[in-house]
């Protein structure tokens, strides 16, 4: 079965084919961070116009990677929530034109739940290769730029919430910090570059909510504590300084995220721990949580970047799930921003 996907709940416009088991035959992904950049954050108006321009090419380029293009598609996976609305319901309607017009199954997928089966995922693979992916269940780190939160997966239809932050997602934390250094947006990427040039020790932050006990997370001190950082200092004069405000404030995000997923394996008593969500593609987080749980036991899975950030080919695989079983949604379902409890 070859399922086309489609992902437009945030700031990427993507659509990716995917064939049984999760081998990524196409997955092209449209970033809209030079439009939003100017702004420090996402404009959800501006998102919506820009997934408008570009969901149509976008698929097409993706039905490029098939002989038959439409022809050759089986069902169809989009998106429903959580995102933006607006940016939501242009994948959803694309989505439903090409079902209702090639009469083709259609199915709608939650990101949240797409993202944490992103690691079942098979990316340019010589033939016979596979990659290893955990048995289930599994415990999941989700950190992204919207959610973060600790699941306990047991399978696709059966994902238990098991802790959450109380604020600000980890990556809305490094976005907000790099806002305020002045680095840019999105700020997870180059402050993670910077991080591995400074020297934490320079710099002192909390830990936030470091008790392993609870499951649940606070980042907006982090970002109230970098503030008072830069009032008490004056902004990074160099880079150098620069580069050590950031390895401390990476070192925090990642120590207490880090814990805290190790920690609810011990706790669920499952030796196995993927990472998933945008903030996953941090080079000291991917190092650090491999390192501890890796002490006491536990396999970490960490798929590969293109994996981890906004992608359809997510999408396409946790849709290709449930039309496999056979099952098929409605074409009078709306999008929802908030995922139900
Ligand atoms: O999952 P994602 O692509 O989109 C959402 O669903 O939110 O995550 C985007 C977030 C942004 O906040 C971005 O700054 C963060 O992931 N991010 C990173 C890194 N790459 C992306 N955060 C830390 N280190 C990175 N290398
Ligand atoms: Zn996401």
């Amino acid at each position: 079965m070859r399922v086309l996907g489609i992902e437009s709940s945030c700031d990427e416009t993507a659509a990716a084919i995917v064939e049984d088991g999760g081998r990524v035959i196409a997955d092209v992904v449209a970033s809209q961070v030079a439009v939003h950049a100017p702004y420090g954050g996402v404009v959800p108006e501006l998102a919506s116009r820009a997934h408008l321009a570009n969901v149509a090419p976008v698929i097409a380029k993706a039905l490029e990677a098939v002989p038959g293009g439409l022809d050759a598609i089986d069902g169809i996976a989009v998106t429903r929530g959580p995102g933006l609305l607006g940016a939501l319901l242009v994948g959803m309607s694309a989505g439903k034109a090409m079902a209702w017009s090639r009469n083709l199954p259609i199915v709608y997928v939650d990101h949240l739940v797409a993202h944490l089966l992103a690691v079942y995922l098979q990316r340019d693979l010589q033939p016979g290769q596979e990659v290893a992916t955990p048995e289930m269940p599994f415990v999941a780190l989700l950190a992204s730029g919207g959610h973060t939160a600790i699941y306990e997966v047991r399978a696709h239809d059966d994902v238990e919430l098991i802790g959450q932050t109380r604020d600000d997602a980890a990556g809305e934390a490094f976005d907000k910090a790099a806002k305020l250094l002045g680095l840019g947006y999105p700020g997870g990427p180059v402050i993670d570059r910077l991080a591995k040039l400074g020297d934490r020790s320079k710099v002192e932050l909390p830990l936030p909510m470091p008790s392993t006990k609870r499951l649940d997370f606070s980042f907006s001190g982090l970002k109230t504590a970098i503030a008072r950082h830069v009032e008490k200092h004056g902004a990074p004069k160099d880079e150098r300084e620069l580069a050590d405000v950031c390895a401390a404030f990476q070192h925090a995000v990642v120590e207490v995220l880090a814990r805290k997923s190790v920690a609810a394996c011990k706790q669920r008593r499952i030796p196995r721990l993927v990472l998933a969500g945008g903030v996953a593609a941090n080079a000291g987080l991917r190092a650090r949580t491999t390192q501890l749980a890796t002490s006491v036991g536990v396999k970490v899975f960490v798929p590969p970047i293109a994996s981890c950030t906004d992608n359809a080919a997510m999408i396409a695989y946790a849709g290709y799930l449930r039309l496999a079983r056979g099952e098929r949604d409605a074409l009078d379902v709306t999008a929802y921003s908030k995922s139900p409890d």
